[in-house]
């Protein structure tokens, strides 16, 4: 049950982002277009979209009205994904068990990409009108989407990953360290929901529910994600300022625990909510 729904959400996706790259398509940058196309289709685990469609669904609403809104946030997010893989950023030549954008095609041809992934994100929201939604609604999806992609969002917490001093950081390790999940993971997965619950209209109760939730969930991602990035790294480095060396094996499985405990104690409180609920809970024991 929890399965077939995840892969009709997913094929819906897939189907979708096919369809975008399609109308977005111009031979006269092909070269952008390919790089796009490569990082955005295939071994994503589609999770931010998922959460837009869910939520949507969760209100009773038909979550195919919220296509275009869920896309478009998987773009913000691959488009991150490129420019956190740069050799001035993170340096990474994998992503998704495929060599990085970078590395398939060039730095210059990654740099464009982002850039494009961000900027057609923004198109692809107003594509949403040929899905039923209002123009306020999409108003609406514009403006948390741009500030949780921005200063108050990812860009901020990329900011404190990149630049903060390793001094700074000591002084409040756990602290820090949690703050900066919050920006730069938490706020895209916070946007993810907000857009699904703005497709189906949901009221501010519900959405403050929700974005309490998605705060607990997000930081609890990017634990997992140090967790899982600690197991598979080949070299381990002495001064990485992540969940794994700040509080340790142990204790950063212990603080996802809490978090997704925290996260499932707000979906208490709305109907419907069981294919969050069950989410929520894989998430936790993801192995990538
Ligand atoms: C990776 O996100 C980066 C983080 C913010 C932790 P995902 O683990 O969702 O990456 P994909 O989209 O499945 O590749
Ligand atoms: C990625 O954070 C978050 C963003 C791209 C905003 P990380 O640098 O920790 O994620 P991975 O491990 O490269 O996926
Ligand atoms: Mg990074
Ligand atoms: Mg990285």
């Amino acid at each position: 049950m929890f399965e077939d729904k995840l892969n009709l959400y997913r094929e819906e996706i897939n189907k979708t982002l096919r369809e975008l790259l399609k109308r977005l398509n111009n031979k006269d940058c092909s070269i952008i277009c390919d790089a796009m196309e490569y990082s955005l289709l295939e071994g994503g685990k589609l999770l931010r979209p998922v959460l837009t469609l869910c939520v949507c669904d969760m209100f009773k609403k038909d979550f195919k009205m919220a296509l275009p809104f869920a896309c478009a946030v998987e773009f913000i997010h691959v488009g991150s994904l490129v420019h956190d893989d740069l050799p001035c950023m993170d340096d990474d030549e994998k992503r998704r068990g495929k060599a990085s954008c970078h590395i398939k095609f060039n730095e210059a041809a990654a740099v464009l990409a982002g850039d494009s992934l961000f900027c057609s994100s923004f198109e692809v929201l107003t594509y949403a009108k040929e899905y039923g939604l209002k123009d306020e609604e999409i108003l609406k999806a514009v403006s948390f989407l741009a500030e949780m992609f921005g200063t108050k969002g990812i860009l901020a917490g990329q900011d404190m990953d990149m630049f903060l001093n390793i001094e700074d950081f000591k002084k409040d390790a756990k602290i820090t360290v949690k703050k900066i999940a919050k920006y730069k993971t938490a706020s895209l997965i916070k946007a993810a929901c907000r857009l699904g619950a703005i497709a189906a209209k949901a009221s501010l109760e519900e959405i403050e529910i929700l974005d309490r939730f998605a705060d607990y969930f997000g930081v609890c991602f990017q634990i997992k994600d140090d967790i899982l990035d600690f197991k598979q790294a080949e070299k381990k480095e002495e001064e990485k300022l992540d969940f794994i060396h700040i509080f340790g094996l142990e204790k950063a499985n212990d603080l996802a625990v809490e978090y997704t405990e925290k996260a499932l104690e707000c979906l208490k409180k709305l109907n419907g909510s069981e294919f969050l609920v069950e989410l929520t809970k894989k998430a936790l024991y993801r192995k990538n």
